[in-house]
């Protein structure tokens, strides 16, 4: 859908539908007095007799008979003023934009009031955008014959003044940024193992920095021996498809700035290895690189929007296969930095990769870096597809993170990382085992991290949840969500 800002009058707009957006306690304002008019009363007379109340994700369509140049009103409700947020706004307009899209319009014209806050505005153009997302790459034919053709092509947000328009041009563009960043880790977390391998992704990553204007290395599997990313390799090892290490760099003009570095898991396809998953719900593990996804998504919008911080994305990416060569149960292995892992179950693949993967980032010397994994179903069990657990080891830094989340609305809920689930991933034979002790297996996930972690403030999210299967939001698709991508971008913007 293609958004543009003009400046006009609501009532000569040549479109299929004009959006008047309404308070459920505020049914005058000037807005809607003025399309009250051009109708001759009719709407308020359609609100008098309580058919419409202004509740959130509720609208009603009028047609409008020639008063006014288009030929529907659609007003949307907003609810309660003193209710009203950028998530609000986010359900609205995804609700408003589905319901667009669903009638077979082409085109809506939506008026901005002046005093409408520019975080506001910026969610909506966001939800519209993100609620149309669909992933269907793969159908050659369509579902239902009544599906074809529908799709919203175009919004035209309507302003009365040069200023107002030139604001928000900028805001709908960083809007749209934020947008197609997400829209990336989705379709990246949607496609099938056989269509994203790891060289794949890293193809992808070195294209993605191409347009975004990010440097970008690749390690490959001769490199990463030389370089002795044994984690990596080892999980590797059972597949036929090679591991890549992507490091993404975005590094602001001028003078010295800060470092963050944001690190995703890149499991293209969990089978669990020789500890083999159950084949029930299987394919869902193709989602097991969202976190290298939403690193990715958020590297392209930074690489755009340019803030003043040096940022390093970091993906490590293979399958999790249980070939011939595949480690086994009891193997032992050495990280990165020199420690020893014992591994108890092969499953627990993605902290093997990540202790790699944050074993080298401490080079960067980063002021924080935040990891982003899709690591235990535990965390599922835990907040559902509500929340992404959130751990780490510096409260600053996790103050960030949740200010970012709560205003993305991806949110995180804090669990205690406290040094005494350090205890459950001691080893007999090596420095550290992989599984834990059985309990608080989220926790466990992260105090092994942690071992790796050294050197610098880290945050942890465990996505498992909220990758993929949210329900009940207008503008998340149940399939991959694109999770992380607003947050990482608030809090770079915000750092
Ligand atoms: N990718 C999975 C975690 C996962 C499970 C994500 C379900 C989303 C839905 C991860 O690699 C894994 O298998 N974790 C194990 C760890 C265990 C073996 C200690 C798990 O959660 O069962
Ligand atoms: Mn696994
Ligand atoms: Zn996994």
């Amino acid at each position: 859908m293609n958004i543009t800002v003009e400046i006009g009058d609501f009532r000569q707009a040549e479109t299929d539908a004009v959006l008047i957006p309404i308070l459920e306690d505020d049914l005058h304002n000037e807005l809607l007095l003025a399309a009250d008019a051009a109708l001759e009363g009719r709407i308020q007379a359609f609100l008098n007799l309580g058919d419409f109340k202004g509740k959130p994700k509720t609208t009603s369509v009028l047609y409008t008979n020639g008063a006014i140049t288009a030929p529907r009103i659609i007003l949307v409700g907003l609810g309660i003023y003193a209710e009203l947020n950028a998530e609000k706004v986010r359900q609205v307009s995804g609700h408003t934009a589905r319901q667009a899209r669903d009638m077979g319009l082409k085109s809506i014209t939506v008026p901005i009031p002046p005093e409408t806050q520019e975080d506001w505005a910026q969610a909506a153009v966001e939800a519209s955008l993100l609620s149309l997302y669909e992933f269907k790459q793969h159908k050659t034919q369509k579902d239902d014959k009544e599906d074809e053709d529908k799709s919203l092509e175009s919004m035209t947000l309507l302003v009365g003044s040069e200023v107002e328009k030139s604001s928000l041009e900028r805001i709908v563009e960083r809007g749209e940024t934020i947008a197609n960043g997400t829209i990336l880790a989705r379709d990246l977390s949607n496609q099938p193992g056989n269509h994203l391998t790891p060289t794949q992704l890293a193809e992808k990553a070195e294209e993605v920095a191409e347009t975004a204007g990010l440097n970008c290395t690749v390690f490959d599997k001769p490199t990463l021996e030389e370089k002795g990313f044994r984690t990596l390799l080892a999980v590797a090892q059972g597949s036929v498809e090679e591991p890549k290490f992507i490091i993404l760099e975005y590094t602001p003009e001028g003078e010295e700035h800060d470092t963050v570095a944001l690190v995703g898991k890149g499991i293209t396809f969990d089978t669990g290895g020789i500890s083999l998953k159950s084949g029930s719900g299987m394919h869902e593990m193709k989602h097991d690189m969202s976190g290298a996804a939403a690193v990715l998504g958020a590297m392209q919008v930074i690489g755009h929007l340019k803030p003043a911080v040096r940022v390093i994305g970091i993906i490590a990416t293979t399958e999790n296969m249980p070939g011939s060569t595949a480690i086994k149960p009891g193997d032992v292995v050495t990280s990165y930095g020199g420690k020893t892992i014992e591994i108890l179950n092969t499953d627990a693949e993605g902290r093997l990769i990540l202790a790699d993967a944050l074993g080298w980032t401490a080079q960067y010397e980063p002021k924080g870096v935040i990891d982003l994994a899709t690591l235990t179903g535990a965390v599922i069990t835990c907040l559902g597809h509500i929340a992404a657990g959130a751990m780490g080891t510096d409260d600053a830094l996790m103050e960030k993170v949740k200010k970012a989340a709560d205003k993305t609305h991806e949110r995180v809920w804090e669990l205690p990382l406290w040094d005494d689930y350090d205890e459950g991933v001691k080893s007999k034979v090596a420095d550290v085992q992989n599984i834990g002790d059985g309990t608080a297996g989220t926790l466990a996930g992260a105090a092994f991290l942690k071992k790796f972690a050294e050197g610098y403030p880290w945050v942890h999210l465990d996505i498992a949840g909220t990758a993929w299967g949210m329900k009940n939001s207008t503008y998340i698709p149940e399939g991959a969500s694109g999770y992380g991508v607003r947050l990482l971008v608030q809090l770079v913007e915000d750092w």
